[in-house]
């Protein structure tokens, strides 16, 4: 299967929210009033929810998927690991996760070589990947920015073979979606309200894709997907997707919220539409 253009996805990012019952609520609820066909949608509540959202968005209408994401993934297969879930784990719980959250850099001491690791893992497991890099404040401020997003870049992605992934990209059943999508999330916009500016995030999609093609993605890492993250809102959502390098977001605390999904899933359409009626505009 060739992709004909990159799709646009909203992902919400739960964290540490919702009991299992609370979160098989909130997303029908999401999920029904967020419904535009062109977006693709992944909801990402906590492990132990998983199964709850999986068997409420299973009810929804046929043509309303809702994807589910884990927010993490060990690094091993198995073994004595407490408290860990493996990406085997996930099959038939969750079709995406996140990896290399800069929460879980952060909480977690999560370093690129280990990303690298989970990233293998979650391949293994034919989980599509959103892989979190982003710089810390110091950095933009010091002009280190694009280093930093340039360096975790290639240090979770420089093992992959591209090619060869990309080959079975093309021949797996992966849907709108390739195995791979990167979400640019400068630290210092993540849960503070202080979002980048959208001219910022592009720059720094330009960057990573140019990194993408250094790494041996075909055509510069056109395919794969960039989202944005740091307090997107309903507010802010248009900044971003009227960038062409941007190709939608991934949400913390306004993906808690009905509305606010709502209007950012709607404003997304409106990209995926433009995008569908000229390809490669
Ligand atoms: P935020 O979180 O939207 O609450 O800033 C984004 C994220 O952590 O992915």
């Amino acid at each position: 299967m060739i992709r004909a253009m990159r799709p646009v996805i909203v992902a919400g990012n739960w964290k540490m929210h919702t009991t299992p019952v609370e979160a098989g609520d909130l997303a029908t609820t999401i999920a029904e009033r967020s419904n535009e066909p062109d977006v693709v949608r992944v909801f990402c509540p906590p492990f132990v929810c998983l199964q709850a959202v999986r068997d409420s968005l299973a009810s929804l209408p046929a043509g309303r998927s809702v994807a589910v994401g884990a927010q993490n993934v060990h690094h091993e297969p198995a073994g004595a690991y407490t408290g860990e879930v493996s990406a085997a784990m996930l099959a038939g719980l969750a079709s995406w996760v996140i990896v290399g959250h800069s929460e879980r850099r952060r909480d977690a001491g999560e370093t690129d070589a280990l990303i690298r690791l989970k990233i293998a893992r979650a391949q293994e497991a034919a989980l599509h990947v959103i892989l979190c890099v982003g710089e810390q404040i110091a950095d933009r401020e010091s002009g280190a920015a694009e280093r930093v997003v340039r360096d975790q870049v290639r240090g979770s992605l420089e093992a992959v073979d591209a090619a060869a992934l990309e080959a079975w990209d093309q021949a797996a059943s992966w849907g709108a979606s390739p195995w791979l999508t990167i979400a640019y999330e400068p630290v210092w916009a993540i849960g503070t309200g202080r979002n980048a500016k959208g001219a910022d995030a592009a720059a720094m999609a330009g960057v990573i894709r140019e990194t993408l093609g250094t790494l041996g993605f075909s055509d510069a890492g056109d395919e794969i997907p960039i989202l944005y993250g740091g307090s997107v809102t309903s507010s802010n959502i248009d900044e971003f997707m009227t960038e062409a390098s941007i190709d939608g977001a991934l949400v913390g605390g306004a993906s808690l919220k009905p509305d606010e999904m709502a209007a950012i899933v709607a404003r997304a359409g409106l990209t995926a539409r433009a995008r569908a009626a000229a390809p490669g505009a």
